[in-house]
């Protein structure tokens, strides 16, 4: 990180702070829940319907905001979701009814989803390219310190059950977060789209530090952002050809991140201890143990992100998760049902959701949004953005609202053992689909993309140098030149 001026500092921080918000509200709710059923008499159906409608918000925020942020820039997007989350959570802490709590949910569900969505973007296209992994995995970094403290703000709040104060806490970081985007720029990649050549190269300037010999000069940066944006976005652009593979990438990430089952944890890690035999209390203590290791191996993500590579990482971390997942899944089918916290079914669950939380904040947690805006070209970025993002949000909720279901249904083994199939089926999406993205600037991961589909010239100098799906393509056959468009995703 010593390629960064104390401006780059303070652009990344605000930058990353979007990321509080998601990680507070998807996090706070599984305390609050408990006091808000008892004080508005909720029926099963409400009770899912106040947890349920920040999903819903956050799916429908990330498709309008995918294509606002294409227009309106990645900055303001984030503004218009700071200012948009203070009204719902002061809304929600003031709730008079189940019905106004539900609509204020849904409110922030929507800034949510928009910061989901603007916050990366604006990351990996502000972050100096050797850095570029680290710096958009403060992202994630936000996001777990945001489920830590709504973790241990429902500890705090559990005696009093203080809902409101519970929610109303949220409006504090989104109300720093619009005052501090006033002081940061807007993204060198939105600047040259907009024709803001001069203000893209003082940014460019800001983020590094002078003495610093980086790859580039920020003249040669901004030709080569020029060179990538010939065209323009939005909807259309998404049915093309040669975007198809970076589409399915970014689509792949964004659903299977969920399908793994983390959500299970994240939500429901207390409901699946004291099922083991632990007490409420200890359940609420071994979360905050749960909290803390998120946040504990995501600034190991950070450290080794730029070195090890994206790929190494997904793949590794998936063996990780499949064996806590398929541990946790034959324990509760072959030993005995525990009855004490100390029975060793009970112990071997604590240890496998710790070890499956350990693997995937390392890996998958940051990664995720980290790759998808890296796979994805600067025309369309903002709104195939909008899909992946939409869908992450979709298998959020699909995953969520099943899995008590499911549990019920059939138990926590085969429901577990489930997660491990789709962590296999992963395993191998990221081995068949995936670019390797590190060291290599979002242009010249675009110009591979070109040369994979044979669609364009690849316009950046050292493109198709890397390791990695879009240009293992492209350098197989043809000259890009003379490869017709494929029209189908490989
Ligand atoms: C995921 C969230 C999850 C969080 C847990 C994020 O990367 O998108 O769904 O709750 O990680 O740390």
């Amino acid at each position: 990180m010593d390629v960064l001026q104390a401006s780059g500092r303070r652009i990344f921080f605000f930058g990353a702070l979007g990321g509080l918000l998601f990680g507070y509200d998807t996090g706070v709710i599984s305390g609050a829940i408990l006091f808000i059923t008892s004080d508005f008499g909720l029926s099963p159906f409400m009770q899912g319907a106040v947890v349920a409608a920040l999903l819903l918000g956050a799916m429908l925020g990330a498709a309008v905001a995918g294509p606002m942020s294409d227009r309106l820039g990645r900055r303001r997007l984030i503004m218009i979701a700071a200012v948009t989350f203070t009204v719902g959570a002061l809304g929600a802490a003031a709730a008079p009814s189940a019905g106004v709590l539900v609509a204020a949910r849904f409110v922030i569900g929507l800034a949510v989803g928009s910061a989901a969505l603007a916050v990366p973007l604006y990351l990996s296209e502000i972050a100096p390219t050797e850095i570029r992994g680290a710096i958009a995995s403060l992202n994630q970094m936000m996001i777990v310190i945001g489920i830590l403290a709504a973790f241990i703000v429902n500890a705090i709040l559990a005696s009093s059950g203080d809902w409101r104060l519970m929610l109303g806490l949220a409006a504090v970081p989104s109300a720093i977060l619009f005052a501090g985007m006033f002081f940061v720029p807007e993204t060198p990649r939105f600047l040259v789209r907009t024709g803001e050549e001069e203000e893209a190269r003082d940014v460019l300037e800001e983020v590094t530090e002078d003495d610093v010999a980086l790859e580039e000069s920020p003249e040669r940066k901004i030709e080569e952002i020029q060179e990538v944006e010939e065209e323009e976005g939005g909807l259309r652009l998404l049915k093309q050809p040669w975007v198809r593979p970076a589409l399915i990438a970014a689509i792949g990430l964004a659903v299977f991140q969920q399908f793994i089952g983390i959500n299970t944890i994240i939500y429901y890690a207390p409901t699946t201890l004291t099922s083991v035999g632990f007490s409420a209390d200890s359940a609420i203590y071994l979360n905050l143990i749960i909290g803390t290791l998120n946040v504990l191996m995501t600034i190991v993500a950070i450290r080794i992100i730029d070195r090890v590579g994206r790929k190494p990482m997904l793949l590794f971390g998936l063996v990780g998760m499949v064996t806590s997942l398929a541990v946790l899944g034959l324990s509760t089918e072959l030993l005995a049902t525990p009855t004490s916290s100390s029975d060793p079914a009970a112990i071997i669950t604590f240890l496998c959701l710790a070890g499956f939380i350990v693997s995937f904040a390392a890996t998958w947690g940051p990664v995720v949004w980290v790759m998808m805006p890296e796979v994805l070209p600067l025309s369309v970025r903002g709104t195939a953005m909008g899909v992946a993002v939409c869908m992450n949000w979709f298998a959020n909720f699909l995953v969520s609202q099943t899995f008590p279901i499911m549990l019920s249904a059939w138990g926590s083994g085969p429901v577990f053992l489930g997660y491990a199939v789709m962590g296999v089926l992963a395993f191998f999406f990221v081995r068949a689909m995936l670019p390797e993205t590190k060291g290599r600037s979002l242009e010249e991961i675009e110009a591979d993309l070109h040369r994979k589909t044979g669609v364009g010239e690849p316009a950046v100098a050292g493109a198709g140098g890397g390791s990695g799906r879009f240009e293992r393509r492209a350098s197989d056959g043809a000259p890009a030149e003379e490869q017709e468009p494929t029209g189908t995703p490989r």
